[in-house]
């Protein structure tokens, strides 16, 4: 019988320098865990073998990038580069007036300012750390309207992004439109497992918050994996571009956070971008007093440039196509071992069900914590904790009990092998086969904001 004729994808790339990573021995990792606290942000990068802490500021530059890196024009007003920017944002996402900033949280923390109240409601499809902080230090108070099945991470919805409008519903009319600024809604969320938003339902968020004069700010830090997943699965985009799919979603939203250092392929930078005159200036009057003039916000002109051109590399079709399908070969692997994971496979890494891998472990006992600081003394390889201790504290001091309890093996963009993807999975199966002798931690030192960060633990015996 013929054999069907299969179609690989590959890495539209190819090397042309390499960094040398060290290997390190497992009492050198136990000693170096133990004294980081069993934080894994707290080990130094040097003892780490595969870095997937985040997929954030960690992609690999093309060389058009370092090239243009040359071709920063470093003025402190009006650079050249600030202007390839802003056309870059016009014409890949179709925003009206820009800001530069130094990363995402630079974006919201100005934003915030301009938009909020004190006792405004911002509701959002599920909460990210940095960007609901911003929202209560303006004076509001963040509301999660994504549909319930986003915090399932069992449920193979193939849009767990998406809001739900009932719960959108119930806030106005219990708070009245003119107390919601705002909706916030990220493409591909995050503390969701990398999860999209289908265009059909942010068609009707905008139609619903267009009735109600309540504007739709993006966080689009990772749109273009979003509109991979809606040319894979959402009728009628299958032949559409990536870069006609991520326009698209933006035209339907009134501004946007962005941290470029994500989806955009930099190592830093970020920017807002608004559609409304009167928001934009009052934010260009802000963005002086934080990060730097509105021409360069806290960036350098060559950080500028790489931003540019990393923009449009963000949308190609075979770009994105290589990167989802990294990530899926990563969580095809787990699955085989019969590791618990987040599904469907998201966009920007695996996510492990740490509340399953470890059940004889109690939430205050930190079971995602708990996990990465396991991984990383079998093999090296450095993952995050995205459960109770980065859900934090309410403004009440009360903990936040999220009912997703993660362990986040991020995937930084056009850096690792497939052999890297086959050595992750085999230590995740290792420390899976051991899972019933592992010990929970305690907290020693909890940090006011954002505790995840620098928080300490110890084994508990
Ligand atoms: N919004 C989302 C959805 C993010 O994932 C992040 C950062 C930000 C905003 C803030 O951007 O870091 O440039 O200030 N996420 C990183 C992560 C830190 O590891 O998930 P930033």
């Amino acid at each position: 019988m013929k054999q069907p004729i299969k179609h690989s994808w590959a890495e539209p790339y190819k090397m042309k320098m390499v960094e040398l990573l060290k290997m390190t021995s497992r009492p050198q990792r136990l000693k170096a865990i133990k004294e980081a606290g069993y934080n894994t942000f707290l080990l130094k990068s040097e003892d780490v073998y595969i870095d997937l802490l985040t997929d954030s500021g960690t992609s690999a530059m093309s060389d058009r990038q370092w090239a243009g890196m040359m071709m920063g024009d470093e003025a402190y007003a009006g650079s050249r580069n600030f202007f390839r920017l802003e056309k870059a944002i016009q014409k890949f996402y179709g925003y009206k007036y820009i800001i530069p900033t130094h990363q995402g949280r630079g974006a919201e923390n100005i934003l915030s300012k301009v938009l909020i109240k004190k006792g405004d409601i911002v509701p959002g499809n599920m909460y990210f750390t940095t960007t609901r902080l911003h929202q209560e230090l303006a004076g509001g108070t963040f509301a999660d309207v994504i549909i319930d099945e986003a915090h399932d991470p069992e449920s193979e919805h193939p849009f767990k992004g998406n809001v739900d409008l009932q719960k959108l519903e119930a806030l106005v009319k219990k708070h009245g439109a003119k107390r919601i600024p705002y909706v916030c809604i990220a493409t591909n969320v995050n503390m969701a497992g990398g999860q999209p938003i289908s265009i059909k339902n942010l068609k009707e968020v905008r139609a619903y918050t267009k009735k109600h004069g309540i504007k739709i700010i993006h966080d689009m830090t990772r749109v273009a994996e979003n509109a991979y997943f809606i040319q894979q699965r959402e009728k009628g985009y299958e032949k559409k571009s990536i870069r006609e799919i991520v326009f698209e979603i933006c035209s339907y939203t009134d501004g946007a956070t962005m941290s470029a250092k994500k989806d955009a392929l930099v190592n830093i930078g970020g920017f807002l971008a608004i559609n409304d005159w009167d928001a934009f200036e009052e934010a260009r009057n802000l963005v002086v007093v934080y990060e730097g003039l509105h021409t360069y916000g806290g960036l350098a002109g060559r950080d500028m440039e790489a931003m540019a051109i990393g923009i449009e590399e963000s949308v190609n079709d075979n770009h994105i196509r290589a990167r989802v399908g990294q990530i899926e070969y990563l969580g095809h692997k787990m699955t085989e071992f019969g590791i618990p994971i987040v599904k469907p496979i998201g966009g920007h890494g695996i996510f492990v069900d740490a509340k399953q891998f470890l059940p004889h472990l109690s939430q205050d006992e930190y079971p995602a914590q708990t996990l990465a600081a396991e991984i990383y003394i079998d093999s090296g390889v450095r993952t995050m904790e995205r459960g109770i201790v980065s859900a934090g504290r309410k403004p009440n001091g009360e903990n936040y009990y999220p009912k997703l309890e993660l362990v986040r093996f991020t995937i930084p963009r056009r850096v690792y092998t497939q052999a890297h993807m086959d050595v992750i999975a085999e230590s995740a199966y290792n420390v899976f086969r051991k899972r019933k002798s592992i010990k929970g931690l305690k907290m020693i030192y909890e940090p006011k904001y954002l505790r995840f960060f620098q928080a300490k633990f110890e084994k508990l015996k």
